[in-house]
């Protein structure tokens, strides 16, 4: 994942030299104003200002992403319902969570967290009817004019079962390249040549008419060579006429090379300018590699996620953030990149300077 290195990296420089003084420029927002705890008397989750309130008065969705194995937990339900209006199946609506056999489909994951989301006055957004990690194994290998039907197949079935449940559905996730030709080399492109990403976007439309559209990818958030492609790939879309409403940049980052809030913000302008939406739609902000003690890694943690959120706040096209998880008990990233402390969260459910940077974000300060 290439980034461009942003204002915050200044501050980083800062923070090293063991002294939190935030130099002019570092980002276009005033200093946070709201405290931040130390690690050892963090309120809990649970007794702090909700979220949702002031995504409310920003006009803006506050999500996460659940796993519904969890939604039986107490403490994990409680943060969740008083902070998020805005929850993302983490696993549990993908095609190989969803059609584990061919043509026999288990929704049961799935609506447990619809039902958990509409118990809790809280909207759902699908994730993701096509993407190359959750190929179902029994799909990868068919043929060409095989595959074409199970992947009609899938779209239909689970856009139709879903439909009115959810807003919006990330179709297609993660169809651009890191690297070397524009377009992942996926077996859907392989065998469905790459007119399948729109034929994707027609099958949703056509199964849900209300829900939004969205493309989804990381390491696209700021300017480079990847938010190129995305950019590209979306406006083509747009004038075939093809269904897609935003573009979702996931935004995994590490605070220590974390893209600049003037470059997400112009990313975000030129999409709106397609007259897409956009959001951040899986936030989660490493700070392993971070100098300095935990209280230091925390606070520029908080920066961070203040700094970037607050892009989205100020982007009117800009929906909403959604968080990968919210609590560092549950993360996909201690797996995927070793130990670490990404989210709003701590493993014991209390609220992080990261949550007060979200939250002053959302209520502009
Ligand atoms: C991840 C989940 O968090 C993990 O639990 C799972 O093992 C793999 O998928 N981009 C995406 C998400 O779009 O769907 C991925 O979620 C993380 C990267």
């Amino acid at each position: 994942m290439s980034h461009d290195r942003g204002s915050i990296a200044r501050l980083l420089i800062v923070v090293a030299a063991g002294s939190l003084v935030i130099q002019a420029g570092c980002n276009d927002r005033t200093t946070p104003t709201s405290p931040t705890p130390t690690t050892t008397d963090a309120p809990a989750g649970t007794d702090v200002e909700p979220l949702r309130v002031a995504a409310q008065a920003s006009g803006k969705l506050v999500g996460a992403a659940v796993a519904s194995n969890l939604l039986g937990d107490g403490r994990y339900a409680g943060v969740l319902a008083r902070h998020f209006n805005y929850v993302t199946a983490e696993y549990e609506m993908k095609w190989d969570a969803i059609e584990r056999t061919r043509g026999n489909r288990d929704f049961g994951a799935g609506d447990a967290i619809v039902a958990y989301g509409r118990a809790s006055g809280m909207q759902v957004k699908g994730h993701a009817l096509i993407w190359h990690g959750s190929v179902p194994g029994w799909a990868g290998g068919l043929s060409a004019a095989d595959l074409r039907v199970a992947f009609e197949n899938h779209i239909r079935s689970v856009a139709d079962h879903y439909r009115g449940a959810v807003r919006a559905w990330d179709v297609v996730n993660e169809a651009i390249a890191d690297s070397g030709p524009a377009l992942r080399d996926t077996v859907f492109r392989q065998k469905l040549g790459d007119q399948y990403i729109a034929d994707a976007f027609r099958l949703a439309r056509q199964a849900d008419p209300q829900a939004l559209l969205f493309y989804n990818d990381y390491g696209g958030e700021g300017l480079n060579q990847k938010s190129d492609r995305i950019y590209d790939l979306v406006q083509g879309l747009r004038a075939q006429g093809v269904p897609i409403d935003g573009v979702g940049l996931q935004m995994h980052i590490s605070a220590t090379n974390p893209p600049s809030t003037a470059n997400i913000a112009a990313n975000m302008s030129r999409l709106a300018s397609l007259g897409l939406l956009v959001n951040i739609s899986e936030m989660d902000v490493r700070i392993r590699d971070v100098p300095g003690t935990l209280q230091a890694r925390l606070d520029v943690q908080k920066s961070v996620y203040h700094a970037i959120v607050g892009v989205c706040v100020a982007e009117p096209r800009c929906d909403g953030v959604t968080f990968w998880g919210f609590t560092d008990a549950h993360s996909w990233i201690d797996a995927q990149f070793g130990a670490d402390d990404p989210l709003l969260f701590g493993e014991q459910y209390a609220a992080k300077p990261a949550y007060y940077g979200v939250l002053d974000a959302l209520w502009r300060r």
